[in-house]
């Protein structure tokens, strides 16, 4: 025989299990949590089964359930009461997201706190950034920025995560968060962000359509992948700590091409969309859910990610523990 045997090394679970290259685990995993202004809500989105939007009061419940499953870190999302051209309840001290914060750190002291960095929530046009003539205007939207990034680290984020897509975010955040003493929290730059229709639901569960024109002036054209290396090298120079690839599931490429250019840990976001597509899948008896996540998420991880955001951390934290029963 000429051929090689490559049966052998899977002929058994347990020989299968030796030479398994990729292990998805609990402590990879990061949960985004919609927080909502008002009492007693606690609302499915519709394009989202399973995720949910939560005021304050309900929030204890959440946190325990995401602490008990072991989930080490949660993306916090706020969906403000009140919109306006500034964004301004994105950096008011008692915005959602500064109050959500404070109350979860109490809550838990040790669940990592992510704050997502960004405007579009917050603006009632619904753009990342301050609009001057009908277009995002880079430099003003970065002050705005930095007042968010610097409120939330003092209510206590424990990682400040910046999802806007403006030039120089990084080094404009780190000096704001640097200057205002807090030197020791790290940045989660998602710095490969395209413009992307897998976005779609999130933008239903946050509230954050653009009510005019697209995103596509500052995230980034799907067909390209030596931007997203540009990217993550400015990134990387101005001071980000941990670099965001989103979406994951149609970039694995430019996941791996970030992992084999960069030394900073690389972050899978697994954004709304890859999530309500299985969803549908699964309802509809099309896929079986337990299985395509894994193979998903195990995929992100094979493909360089060190830390994956996924709607899925509870149902894949419940999975894995249920086979270490
Ligand atoms: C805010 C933001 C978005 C997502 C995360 N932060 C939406 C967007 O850029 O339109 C998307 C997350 C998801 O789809 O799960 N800028």
């Amino acid at each position: 025989m000429t051929f090689d045997r490559h049966r052998r090394l899977r002929r058994t679970a347990t020989m299968r299990s030796m030479v398994k290259e990729t292990t998805l685990s609990v402590a990879d995993l990061v949960y985004p949590l919609f927080v909502v202004e008002g009492k007693h809500i606690r609302n499915e989105v519709a394009s989202m089964p399973g995720v949910e939007h939560v005021s304050l009061d309900e929030l204890p419940k959440d946190i325990s359930d995401i602490q008990e499953l072991g989930i080490p870190a949660i993306l916090l999302f706020g969906v403000p009461g009140a919109k306006d051209d500034v964004g301004s309840q994105a950096y008011a001290d008692e915005g959602i997201v500064q109050r959500a914060t404070k109350l979860i750190k109490e809550l838990a002291p040790d669940l990592l706190v992510i704050a997502d960095t960004c405007l579009c929530q917050y603006t009632d046009h619904g753009h990342c950034g301050i609009i001057h003539d009908g277009y995002v205007d880079n430099d003003e939207s970065l002050s705005l920025l930095v007042k968010t990034a610097v409120s939330q680290a003092a209510a206590g984020a424990d990682v400040i995560a910046p999802s806007n897509m403006m030039d120089g975010f990084v080094q404009a955040i780190r000096q704001g968060l640097d200057e205002h003493g807090f030197v020791d929290v790290p940045i989660m730059s998602y710095a490969v962000k395209y413009a992307s229709s897998f976005y779609g639901p999130f933008r239903d569960a946050a509230h954050s359509t653009p009510q005019f024109g697209d995103r596509k002036t500052y995230q980034m054209d799907p067909a390209n992948r030596l931007e997203a290396l540009r990217e993550a090298v400015s990134d990387v120079n101005e001071g980000a700590d941990m670099l965001i690839v989103k979406p994951a599931l149609s970039f694995l490429d430019i996941l791996r091409d970030v992992r084999n250019e960069t030394n900073v840990p690389v972050v899978a976001y697994n954004v709304s969309g890859e999530y309500a597509m299985i969803k549908a899948a699964a309802q509809n008896g099309w896929l079986s859910e337990k299985e395509t996540v894994q193979e998903m998420l195990t995929s992100m991880k094979r493909a360089g990610a060190d830390i994956i955001i996924t709607y899925f951390a509870k149902d894949v934290a419940r999975w894995l523990k249920e086979e270490q029963e």
